[in-house]
């Protein structure tokens, strides 16, 4: 059995006022989800803040994303290594986001993916496809385009100390989420396609959706059998929500 993982990723957006009341409302709450893992992924410089309220209780951190490198003169990157230091478990990588806004490739991403299971964290591999590639049809070749780009860096095993998130970059933050079926589709596709080079991997493997998720579609959408939890942006930010999502999975 796969359990589920609910994952917040907070994006830019917090205070340390507005991060305090977030974690107290989760913390005070958590203990009603009884089936998914809860894990928040703040701005890098809230997660002194988030180790701190969060040690001890049963939700996890992580990073929104991570350096290829590991130390020196690399302005601005944050090193696995530091994540580490501060009790993150995930590491986000390859977010939509990040691909068009700040460029990462494939092989980017990928090296992302290696630098993070290398050092002990687990990352979040993103990958989805735009509203023009679904348009044209080609949603599973960019899927498995994202996908294979990390199977071929570090083989298909490394999966297993992953977890995948499909995230339809059309339906980040646009309210438009994709169906339980659509998801599921791809979703069966990712895992089938993981399962032909190694089924036990393939059965292990958490594959989250991501898109516009919210305690009003998480059930159904948990309810496929291929969607094993959610990626959570603007909903992850008010704890009533986010709880309401991991909620969904009991
Ligand atoms: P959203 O974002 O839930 O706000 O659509 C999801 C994500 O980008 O991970």
């Amino acid at each position: 059995m796969r359990q589920p993982l609910v994952a917040g990723n907070w994006k830019m957006n917090g205070s340390r006022a507005s991060v305090a009341t977030l974690l107290d409302g989760l913390k005070a709450g958590v203990g009603e989800v009884r089936n998914a893992e809860m894990a928040v992924c703040p701005p890098f410089i809230y997660i002194p803040q988030v180790q701190e309220a969060l040690r001890g209780t049963a939700i996890s951190w992580g990073g929104q994303d991570v350096s290829t490198e590991a130390s020196g003169a690399f302005t601005g990157e944050i090193s696995a290594a530091m994540l580490l230091d501060f009790g993150c478990t995930y590491a986000i990588v390859g977010h939509s986001e990040r691909r068009t806004l700040h460029g990462e490739s494939d092989e980017l991403v990928a090296k992302k993916f290696a630098v993070a299971r290398a050092a002990g964290l687990k990352p979040i591999l993103c990958i989805g496809e735009t509203l023009e590639e679904r348009e044209q049809g080609i949603t599973e070749q960019v899927c498995a385009r994202q996908l294979d780009a990390v199977i071929e860096l570090e083989g298909v095993a490394a999966l297993a100390d992953g977890v995948i998130a499909y995230e339809p970059v059309w339906a980040i933050g646009t309210g438009k989420v994709a169906s339980p079926e659509q998801a599921q589709d791809v979703h069966a596709f990712i895992r089938g396609r993981v399962a032909a080079l190694d089924n036990a991997v393939a059965e292990g493997l958490r594959i989250l959706y991501g898109g516009s998720m919210k305690p009003g579609n998480a059930a159904e959408l948990l309810a496929k059998p291929d969607i094993d939890g959610g990626l959570i942006g603007g909903a992850s930010l008010k704890a009533e929500d986010f709880l309401g999502i991991g909620l969904a999975a009991n």
